[in-house]
Formats: structure tokens, C-alpha cells, sequence
């Protein structure tokens, strides 16, 4: 007899051979392979996804050929420009993108697309798509003559028409691989139950991509930053989060469901972080991170996740905070794609059982 656990926790949802998740407590690895050691190397998140994605590594020309094919599919389809200039200004971008794939999706269906072009259209395209409509909207022009094959410089690229630096796209490449997977996760598993109905690639993304945007989720790394920008100092940010804490209101950016002792994933965005903010002379955002960190370790025993120090240093970089969501869904492609073809190979339909709990039977 099965019984209830509310949100699924600790209910085994399937197999999977893409991910391991704190198993150790405070790990993550990509088959196999330990985040610390993927970042440590600045291995190109392009490689990375497709490690994931093809499970197995890239041969020097078959990276070769994934980068070209990703640069060559990072300009959109005229009728998709219009279409996102026709979004108005205040929608909101995650809308935007689930908008900007759907369409995509019509395009390039896949009855009549191969994979290799499917996949390297949805890993390419995502930045592109935000970064056009943001500008539209701002009366600026897209840059989309990047020369590099890496994904998050051209973002940046794109969105602020300026060179980034080589620490910029180092943080960004960082920020991309923490991005890239997370096992069973609330978007992932979206998409292995679509495909589980035998639907199609383009929509298991686009229902992801809905499940990313809410704030328990993906939109973690927003409300971490709208908190940092509240407090003028780190004493005003430890009166805040004290009596938010009081008043039992959760704090952005802290606490997971997977990790028992820390996620890996935190320290290492900080690291970069920490580096732009020295390089740039902004360290008060830091200062005020940290001191929250420092309450929330103290008064509640609890870690940052992934989230919280990729708000500032996103902030460093002049991304504009509603679009902090869309660049984890840019990076999570690479997993949302692992994923569908797995489900795919040993599909099954996700159809779970519930437990009833409305009236008895009576008439009409
Ligand atoms: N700030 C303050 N308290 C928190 C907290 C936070 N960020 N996260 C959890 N808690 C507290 C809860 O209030 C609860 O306390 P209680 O037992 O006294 O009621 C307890 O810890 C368990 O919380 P719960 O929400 O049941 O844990 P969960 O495993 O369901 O949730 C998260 C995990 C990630 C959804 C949750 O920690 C959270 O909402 N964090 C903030 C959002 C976030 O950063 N999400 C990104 C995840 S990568």
C-alpha cells in the first residue's frame, strides 16, 4: 500500500543515469562528473551540455561541429522578431521565452526537423529571443555578431551591445554549468511526464520553462536580489531578515530540498562573484549578501543555495533583474533535453495514483 507524501518528497519518481544530487550531502555530479572539477577547469558549458545531453564527451570535432552549429542557429526567423516586437514591454520575460519556443516549436516541428538541428536550435536560440525583445522594447538594436562559441558572453553581448570581460564570461560559463541539471527537479520532471504522453520536444520545454518561472523554483535568484537591494547596509540587512525571520517569512535563496550540509553550487558562484565585485569596486551588494548569509547560518542553521550569490553577481554584470530566471532556463536546456531523450529510451506513462478526500457518493 503506497502512501501520501506531500510534494512527492522522498517518493522515487523514475531512474535516471544524468545526475546525483547531494548524495554526499553537499554534491553534484553530471554523469559522473563532480561540478567542483567541471568549474574548476572552466570546461566550455557548451561541451558540458553536450555531455549530458549525448551522454557521452564531445570528440574535439564533434565539439567543434556543436559550437558551429550553435553560433549558425543563434539568429531567430524573421517572422519570430516580429512576433516578440509585437509582445508588449511589460510582459514578463519567462512568458517571453515560453512564447519564443512555442513559436519556434511551429517552425521546426519535430516530424520534420532532426534532432541535432532541434537540439542546437533550443540550446542556441533561448539567449537570443530575451535579449531581442528587451532591446526592441528599449529602442536599442541586438547585437548578434559575437565572436566566440561560448553561450554566456554572447548573451551579454547581446543584451548590452559591449565586449564582456574575460572574468564576465568566466562567471557567466560558471553560471551555466551550475545551471545545466538537477535530477527530478519541479521543471525537469514537467518535461519527462510530456514526453511520457509521447508529445513532442518543443512542447515538454515549453511546459518546463512554465514550471521554472515560479519562485520556489527559478525564480529564486530574482527575489534573492529585490531582498539585497532593500537594505542600505549590512546592519539594516540584519535588522530585515531578523525580523522577517520573526515573522516567520522565508528568506529567498536559502534552503533545499536536496542538500543536507551545503550546496556545492553556492561556493562557487560566490567565488566569481566576489572577484567581480573587487575588480569592479562594488562590493556593498557583497557586504550586505554576506551578512545575510551570515544571520541565516547563525539564527536558522541554514546555507545559501545556488541562487543567492548568482543575484549580485548577475546584478554586477547590468542584467537587469527580471531576467536572471530566463538565463537559468538557457542553461537548463542542456538538462531538460538529457532528460526527454532518456524518458524517451525506457518511456512509460507518468500517471501517478492520488488519494480521494471530496464528499461521498450522492445524488444530483
Ligand atoms: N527561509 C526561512 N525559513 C525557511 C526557508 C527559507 N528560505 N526555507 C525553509 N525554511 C523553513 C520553513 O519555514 C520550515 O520551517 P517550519 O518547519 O518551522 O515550518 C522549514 O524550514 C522547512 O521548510 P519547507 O518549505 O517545508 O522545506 P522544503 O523542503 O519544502 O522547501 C525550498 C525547500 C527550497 C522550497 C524552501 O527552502 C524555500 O522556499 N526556499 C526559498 C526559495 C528558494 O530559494 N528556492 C530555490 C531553491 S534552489
Amino acid at each position: 500500500m503506497s502512501h501520501y507524501a506531500p510534494g512527492l518528497e522522498g517518493v522515487i519518481a523514475g531512474q535516471t543515469a544524468i545526475c546525483t544530487v547531494g548524495r554526499e550531502g553537499n554534491d553534484l555530479l553530471y554523469r559522473g562528473y563532480s561540478i567542483i572539477d567541471l568549474c574548476g577547469k572552466n570546461v566550455p558549458w557548451e561541451e558540458v551540455a553536450f555531455m549530458l545531453i549525448w551522454n557521452r564527451r564531445a570528440t574535439p570535432a564533434e565539439a567543434d561541429q556543436f559550437r558551429r552549429a550553435i553560433v549558425s542557429h543563434r539568429d531567430i526567423p524573421d517572422a519570430l522578431k516580429r512576433a516578440l516586437e509585437s509582445l508588449p514591454a511589460t510582459t514578463k520575460p519567462m512568458d517571453v521565452l515560453r512564447t519564443g519556443w512555442s513559436f519556434l516549436g511551429n517552425l521546426f516541428p519535430e516530424e520534420s526537423t532532426d534532432e541535432d538541428g532541434i537540439v542546437s536550435r533550443i540550446v542556441a536560440s533561448g539567449p537570443t529571443i530575451i535579449a531581442w525583445w528587451y532591446n526592441h522594447h528599449r529602442g536599442r538594436k541586438t547585437r548578434l555578431d559575437y565572436p566566440h562559441a561560448d553561450q554566456g558572453g554572447y548573451f551579454l553581448h547581446a543584451l548590452n551591445g559591449k565586449m564582456p570581460t574575460d572574468d564576465e564570461r568566466k562567471l557567466m560559463n560558471t553560471s551555466m554549468i551550475l545551471y545545466s541539471e538537477h535530477a527530478f527537479n519541479a521543471s525537469t520532471f514537467t518535461a519527462r511526464v510530456v514526453t511520457s504522453t509521447l508529445s513532442d520536444t518543443w512542447s515538454a520545454l515549453v511546459a518546463a520553462v512554465g514550471a521554472l518561472k515560479g519562485p520556489l523554483h527559478g525564480g529564486a535568484n530574482e527575489e534573492a536580489m529585490r531582498l539585497i537591494l532593500q537594505f542600505g547596509t549590512p546592519d539594516d540587512a540584519e535588522r530585515g531578515v531578523m525580523e522577517m525571520l520573526t515573522r516567520k517569512e522565508k528568506i529567498m535563496g536559502f534552503g533545499h530540498r536536496a542538500y543536507k550540509v551545503r550546496d556545492p553550487r553556492s561556493d562557487l558562484i560566490k567565488h566569481w562573484a566576489l572577484k567581480l565585485a573587487e575588480a569592479n569596486r562594488d562590493l556593498p551588494h557583497m557586504a550586505i549578501a554576506q551578512r545575510i548569509d551570515a544571520v541565516m547560518a547563525r539564527e536558522k542553521k541554514m546555507f545559501p543555495n545556488t541562487d543567492f550569490y548568482h543575484a549580485p553577481a548577475y546584478h554586477m554584470m547590468d542584467i537587469p533583474i527580471p531576467l536572471f530566471t530566463p538565463i537559468f532556463a538557457f542553461a537548463r536546456t542542456a538538462g531538460w533535453l538529457a532528460h526527454i531523450r532518456e524518458q524517451r529510451a525506457e518511456n512509460r506513462l507518468i500517471r501517478p495514483t492520488e488519494e480521494y478526500t471530496g464528499p461521498e457518493k450522492r445524488e444530483w
